[in-house]
């Protein structure tokens, strides 16, 4: 039997006195699978994310990480410790004096030495081209060095499963482009949300779109094989502004 990284079951969720944002979400990922994550303002992306993660608790449905069904804190936080989201707001995910600390954070979390956690820590930054940015004070970057610090902070942490709530958002093409080559570099299964179509074509495998609380059913279409050995399902159609929704 195949086990997914993630399986994401009939999902509802509503926020204190609001409407149901999320109605019954349901969405796999596959071992190694990209799948981007579109939908308009407001749909409930990164209120799936913070489910799946056990930041937000939904009020029905199910969330099952490698095989096994999450349900009270001690499950979402064994979860957490193979699944890294990347938050869309970047003053959320860094909260250390230094770049270097909150980079190296994680994975002394993890159970890394100090100077392992470090050196990870600056070979990630390095990847991504922030080498001289260790010492700096994060609340001092910009908009776009702190995404990419907060990437760094959890590529650091080599998840097995990688959650990007908007990874490109405010970033420079040189930047976008090396975030997306270093993306399709690694291994794992990710989901990306993104609203820009030119950051997920070739990147994901497929997409799938948030819309009144339910993703869209997806257009089967002749093509390479997916992770699953499935035909790949075909992206819907970008709007004319280049954005998915
Ligand atoms: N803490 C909160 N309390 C009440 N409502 C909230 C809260 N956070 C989000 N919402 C509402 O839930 C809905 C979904 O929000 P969410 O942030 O998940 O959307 P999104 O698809 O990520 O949007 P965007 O593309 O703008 O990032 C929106 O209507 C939003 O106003
Ligand atoms: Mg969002």
């Amino acid at each position: 039997m195949t086990t997914f990284p993630l399986e994401i079951s009939n999902l509802s969720f509503a926020y204190p006195s609001g409407p149901e944002v999320l109605q019954g979400v349901t969405l796999s990922l596959a071992a190694g699978e990209r799948i981007g994550l579109a939908g308009g303002n407001g749909s409930g992306k990164t209120t799936l994310l913070h489910c799946v993660v056990g930041l937000l608790r939904p009020s029905g449905g199910m969330i099952r990480a490698f095989g096994r069904e999450c349900r009270s804190e001690p499950d979402f936080r064994a979860l957490r410790r193979r699944v890294g989201l990347v938050f869309q707001d970047a003053d959320d995910q860094l909260f250390c004096p230094t770049v270097l600390e909150d980079v190296a954070f994680g994975p002394k979390n993890l159970g890394q030495s100090a100077e392992e956690a470090a050196s990870n820590a600056r070979n990630t930054l390095d990847r991504l081209g922030l080498a001289g940015l260790e010492n700096r004070v994060t609340y001092r970057l910009s908009g776009g060095e702190k995404r990419l610090v907060s990437l760094a902070a959890v590529l650091a942490m080599q998840p097995d499963v990688l959650l990007l709530d908007e990874p490109a958002a405010g970033l420079d093409e040189g930047s976008k482009q090396r975030v997306r080559e270093i993306l399709l570099g690694l291994p794992q299964a990710m989901v990306v949300i993104s609203h820009e179509t030119g950051f997920i074509d070739g990147l994901a495998q497929r997409v799938a779109v948030l819309r009144d609380g339910r993703i869209l059913p997806e257009n089967p279409s002749p093509g390479t094989p997916s992770p699953r050995g499935q035909s790949s399902l075909r992206a819907p159609k970008p709007c004319e502004n280049g954005k998915w929704a």
